[in-house]
């Protein structure tokens, strides 16, 4: 059987000379090559996967012969064992089964008016002039999830996440020279990790300690499983810690990208804000205004089109498999990444271009030239609510301020487990009428 095309590479580092310098050209420069490409690493092969067909394949129809990839076992290895994301086989079913009651949408659409009550509070701080809109988008996250997942209020306590959240970043960071060291020598990424994380399990076992029996929060629901005798102590913890780390990051970096184009796209951001304003009607939306909010959830949709926080997606083959015609053998390490395929010339037009406008038109297109949540079984189990939350605080913001965004530089990304920006992002803020909290 024919073996896919490996894109020319330099001696010892293969490919990841490439992806090192620029990973995200490289990656849409190697999928030119052919739908499956095999690149290599130092010390393994991953196979590239950029036909929409092949990842609904791996995704969905067959995905019991694949599973979640080497790199994100490592990466949450040692701190979140009996976690949903470490996890595989029956125990993830079973911990995800445990979950789900926490993320159906009767429940998550009843978290919308706490989200945009937290957002009008953090708006409600920002005095007039300059702020660093990421580090701001990142508090409003991690407050919005304790209100939501913890039921406790954790302003001033944001630290503890957010360190915990940036060590994660770091030790997940590919490029990091760390990785090819042996498992058993501890590099100075992986002792702050640790020490991180565990000052996240102390203060996620206060929280609980201090927790009020009640069915409001993701929290509750989770207890009560233990009080069914469907999860451990430790599972409780481990899956709050390991939501907090998977919630904060992605919906912080996607509320700043969005917040960038809106700034650069004043006729786009006015439409958001006369919706908003109208539907709102000076008081505070509400999740079953998630439907109404027709341009903000364009907005949402076609930034997480053009910025993906998760960028790309790693499987395991958990047997030898037929791929696109190419034999994969089994152990192999699969990137299905959603940066190429959401800006991918077959599927969009004028792909590097922001136009929520796209999402209003009926365009037909394959399922998986967009999934900035995945798919199938193991699909992101917050989607529901990044989606209401990420549409709540934009709309609710917009309602409120007006800002106008400058990077330091060209938008460039750390190519880790959330699209972070590599350069600084900043907003001057100008209140739109009486900054309250309502
Ligand atoms: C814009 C925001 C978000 C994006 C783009 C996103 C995207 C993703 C993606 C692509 C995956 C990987 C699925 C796979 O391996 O196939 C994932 C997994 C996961 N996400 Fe999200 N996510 C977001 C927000 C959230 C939030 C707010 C939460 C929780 C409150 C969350 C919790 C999780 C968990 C627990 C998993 C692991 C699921 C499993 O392994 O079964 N995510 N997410």
């Amino acid at each position: 059987m024919a073996t896919p095309p490996t894109p020319d590479g330099v001696p010892f580092l293969g490919n990841g000379m490439a992806f090192s310098r620029s990973p995200f050209d490289a990656m849409e420069e190697w999928a030119q090559q052919g739908d499956v490409v095999r690149l290599t690493f130092p010390g393994q092969s991953i196979y590239l996967v950029t036909s929409p067909d092949l990842i609904e394949e791996i995704l969905v129809e067959r995905h019991g012969q694949f599973t979640i990839g080497r790199q994100q076992r490592k990466t949450f290895s040692g701190i979140e064992d009996d976690a949903l994301t470490a996890n595989t086989g029956d125990r993830w079913k079973r911990l995800r089964g445990a979950l789900r009651p926490a993320f159906t949408w009767d429940r998550i659409e009843a978290y919308g008016p706490q989200m945009a009550e937290r957002t009008a509070a953090h708006t409600a701080r920002w005095d007039n002039g300059q702020m660093d809109l990421h580090r701001e988008m990142r508090l409003l996250t991690v407050r919005i999830l304790g209100d939501t997942l913890l039921g406790t209020d954790v302003t001033g306590d944001e630290k503890v996440i957010m360190d915990a959240a940036d060590a994660l970043v770091d030790r997940a960071d590919p490029r990091r020279i760390g990785k090819l060291l042996p498992d058993w020598l501890p590099t100075l990424t992986e002792r702050r990790f640790e020490r991180r994380i565990a000052a996240l399990d102390d203060y996620v076992r206060g929280v609980l300690d201090g927790h009020t029996p009640g069915d409001g929060d993701v929290c509750s629901v989770l207890l009560a499983a233990h009080d069914r005798g469907d999860l451990s102590m430790s599972e409780v913890e481990d899956n709050l810690v390991g939501l907090l780390l998977a919630g904060h990051d992605s919906s912080a970096v996607a509320l700043t990208y969005a917040w960038y184009e809106l700034s650069r796209h004043p006729e786009i951001a006015r439409s958001l804000v006369e919706e908003a304003d109208e539907i709102a009607d000076d008081g505070l939306l509400g999740g079953d205004d998630f439907e109404r909010l027709d341009q903000t959830r364009h907005v949402v949709k076609e930034t997480l089109r053009l910025y993906p926080p998760t960028w790309g997606v790693n499987r395991q083959a958990t047997e030898s498999v037929t791929l696109g015609g190419y034999e994969i053998p089994s152990g192999a390490q699969l990137m299905i990444p959603q940066w190429v395929l959401h800006r991918d010339e077959r599927f969009w037009e004028d792909p590097q271009t922001f136009d929520p406008s796209r999402w209003a038109r009926d365009e037909p297109r394959p399922a998986f030239a967009y999934f900035p949540f995945s798919g199938g079984p193991r699909h992101c189990i917050g989607m529901r609510f990044a989606r209401l939350e990420l549409t709540m605080a934009l709309a609710t913001m917009a309602t409120r301020v007006e800002l106008d965004v400058t990077a330091s530089g060209p938008l460039t990304f750390k190519p880790s487990l959330s699209l972070r920006p590599t350069v600084d992002i900043e907003a001057t803020v100008t209140p739109r009428k009486l900054n309250r909290a309502d």
